[in-house]
């Protein structure tokens, strides 16, 4: 299809660590489209940055033990292409906005020089012009006294203005596509809704797609126009976001749902769903979320449930998504 720009095929990824190899990444299947938002939402360890990772060519192996499926980005299966290719689309033709800003900017050199760098690396431009480039990103970024700032190091700017630095620099060549790893989590409340405004703002101006990792349904309801549910390294459900809202039909999105805090109405106790994700050697045999889910029957204790399409878009792997979905009134 013409208007897709990533598609991601059964893609597997392994580790080894000292206990024998596990795999935190099993058969994802998803695309997007240009220009729209994804969400990718799920528990702490689902293996979110795992998969997005994987899309950016950035897992070494070790100590990945196997990357296995197939990302077609520009007509090309990313894991069948050289290091030099990838280097060349990445923070080019996709680009990431990590987890941790402090981590991957660099501390010993100016904000303004890392910008360049990223310019300069992917385009044959003078450093006059990409310095003056830098700037006017850094001002559309929301950052004030751009020609200061560009100047200074790390350190000397505040989360929020960190934040905004690595979203210039993942901006810095237009991308197509650009994976944003929870970029609010580290931020505090005002400043994580400018973020948003300014990625949404920025996708319009630019027009690139965004697949957005968080696990706050709050921010998917306001940003995403799809969403995907992973656990346990696998999607379980996939819908337009109101479709996911208001037609749930997996029991892990029912509760990630409920456990969002409502306003209105009178205080109560915030829903959270019982036990934790499962170590990847201890998965449990048929639907992996069975030990935690209040519908599971016997079926789900025995058989993998298969991934069925509901309507249009909206794809889940539950036994008993025809339940959740009646339990809403939904069907
Ligand atoms: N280098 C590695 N070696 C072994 N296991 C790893 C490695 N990197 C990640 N993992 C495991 O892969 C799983 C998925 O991790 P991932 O970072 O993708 O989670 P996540 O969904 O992004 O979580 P969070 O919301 O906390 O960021 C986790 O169980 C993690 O421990
Ligand atoms: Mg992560």
């Amino acid at each position: 299809m013409n208007s897709r720009l990533l598609d991601v095929k059964g893609l597997t990824v392994q580790f080894h660590t000292p206990d024998g190899p596990v795999e935190v990444v099993s058969s994802v299947d998803f695309h997007v489209n240009k220009g729209e938002t994804v969400g990718l939402v799920g528990e702490s360890g689902c293996g979110k940055s795992v998969s997005s990772m994987a899309i950016m060519g950035l897992i070494p192996s070790p100590p990945a033990k196997q990357i296995g499926g197939e990302i077609w980005f520009q007509e090309k299966n990313l894991l069948a292409q050289s290091p030099d290719y990838l280097r060349s689309i990445r923070g080019n033709s996709m680009s990431m906005i990590f987890q941790d800003p402090m981590s991957s900017l660099d501390p010993a050199f100016t904000v303004g020089s890392q910008i360049d760098e990223a310019m300069q690396f992917h385009q044959k431009i003078a450093a006059n012009e990409a310095k003056e480039r830098s700037i006017e990103l850094l001002r559309r970024v929301g950052i004030s006294n751009p020609e200061l700032r560009y100047h200074e190091y790390p350190h000397q700017l505040s989360g929020g203005m960190r934040q905004r630095v690595m979203i210039a620099m993942a901006l810095a060549c237009n991308p197509q596509l650009i994976i944003a790893d929870e970029p609010t989590t580290a931020l505090d409340v005002t400043v994580q809704a400018q973020i948003l405004d300014l990625l949404n703002d920025l996708r319009q101006t630019f027009g690139s797609a965004i697949i957005m990792i968080t696990h706050d349904m709050g921010v998917v309801a306001e940003t995403c126009d799809r969403v995907m549910v992973m656990y346990a390294g696998q999607i379980v459900e996939e819908a337009p976001t109101e479709v996911l809202f208001d037609q749930t039909a997996h029991p892990y999105t029912e509760g990630l749902l409920r456990s969002i805090p409502k306003i209105s109405g009178k205080k109560v106790k915030l829903y959270s769903i019982p036990g934790s994700v499962p170590l990847q050697r201890d998965m449990p045999k048929g639907c992996r979320f069975h030990p935690r889910c209040s519908y599971a029957t016997s079926l789900c204790q025995e058989k993998e449930p298969p991934i069925q399409e509901l309507a249009p878009g909206h794809r889940v792997k539950c036994w008993h998504s025809d339940q959740v979905i009646a339990k809403q009134g939904g069907v």
